[in-house]
């Protein structure tokens, strides 16, 4: 499942559908959007680019909620309802697992004490970033040294404008040098991994993470606990019966060398597979034996 204008970018898509075939599975791309479509006629509905949700999160999560009502929905409605939103990152946090620091605010704040503060909690910072609670692709996550505070604050309340809320972390300079770490799993079970350049330059250029920007790159012993450590309280907080199908969890060095989450994209997310060899295959096999033994298998 896709959206009108991100099936393009949907790297994964053609690789998915060809091993899906190739083991027999029935596949047809739909749109979210197309209110024509009977998802009830289908034993499933992965969510796979339905991207411009951004801007229509609560309209994306009612049609989550209507096709979660007609068939099996993939990740399960519960992952939608909780992982589009960052604020997960709090939730991770309460349960041990290392995260990227990170301070949300809303639009009943000050946005230049909010700022001011942080900075002050941080002097270890060099720079922050200002991002949205709710976003994708880079989309309006800005990078700020120190002595920008009154840009940061200006950000902040630009994306509090209209009730958004923000997150505030220090910026981790390690990316700049060695990117970060995307590792993706199927149930349960690491795959393969990428490395993402650094997105935000130090001019204030917000790149977009296309292929060019991601290498294949075997993930270390330490990045693959803390990715594990992720998926699994993500299933345990979400009270799920069974392990997440797929998941992608995005990690940065700290400024001690540690590993720590900086996303956890399990509802829709870019799973890399033309950077890990047999990977096509190996989610179609899992989505597979999920939809499970129905006499006419087919995921839209
Ligand atoms: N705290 C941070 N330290 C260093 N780089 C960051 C930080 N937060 C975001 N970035 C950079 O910005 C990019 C986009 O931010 P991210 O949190 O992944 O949001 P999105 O959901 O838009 O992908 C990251 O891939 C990374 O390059
Ligand atoms: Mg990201």
């Amino acid at each position: 499942m896709t959206d009108t204008v991100n099936l393009a970018i949907d790297y994964d898509m053609p690789l998915l559908r060809e091993a899906c075939t190739t083991i027999g599975l029935t596949t047809e791309i739909c749109q979210w959007e197309d209110e024509e479509v009977d998802w009830s006629r289908f034993d499933a509905v992965l969510l796979r680019s339905p991207w411009n949700y951004v801007d229509r999160l609560s309209e994306f999560l009612a049609w989550c909620e209507r096709v979660d009502a007609s068939t099996l929905l993939l990740n399960p409605l519960a992952v939608a309802r909780w992982a589009l939103d960052k604020s997960y990152l709090a939730d991770l946090a309460a349960l041990g697992v290392p995260i990227v620091p990170s301070r949300f605010a809303g639009p009943s704040e000050d946005p230049a004490s909010v700022v001011r503060d942080f900075l002050a909690e941080h002097p270890e910072a060099t720079e922050i970033v200002v991002k949205p609670v709710v976003g994708a692709y880079s989309r309006e996550v800005q990078r700020f040294t120190r002595s920008m505070e009154t840009k940061a604050a200006g950000h902040m309340s630009r994306l509090c404008e209209e009730g958004g809320q923000v997150l505030l972390q220090p910026y981790f300079g390690s990316v700049d040098s060695n990117g970060e770490t995307d590792l993706v799993y199927f149930d349960r079970r690491y795959s393969h991994a990428i490395r993402k350049s650094a997105m935000l330059m130090p001019d204030g250029t917000v790149n977009v993470p296309t292929l060019e920007f991601r290498k294949a790159r075997v993930a270390d012993e330490s990045e693959r606990v803390v990715a594990s450590a992720a998926l699994d309280a993500a299933a345990s907080h979400l009270g799920l019966d069974r392990p997440l199908l797929y998941g992608r969890v995005d990690l940065i060095r700290d400024d001690n060398g540690k590993p720590v989450v900086l996303e956890l994209d399990i509802c829709e997310p870019s799973l890399n597979l033309p950077f890990g060899e047999g990977s096509a295959l190996r989610f179609a096999e899992v989505l597979a034996e999920r939809v499970g033994g129905s006499s006419s298998r087919g995921v839209r």
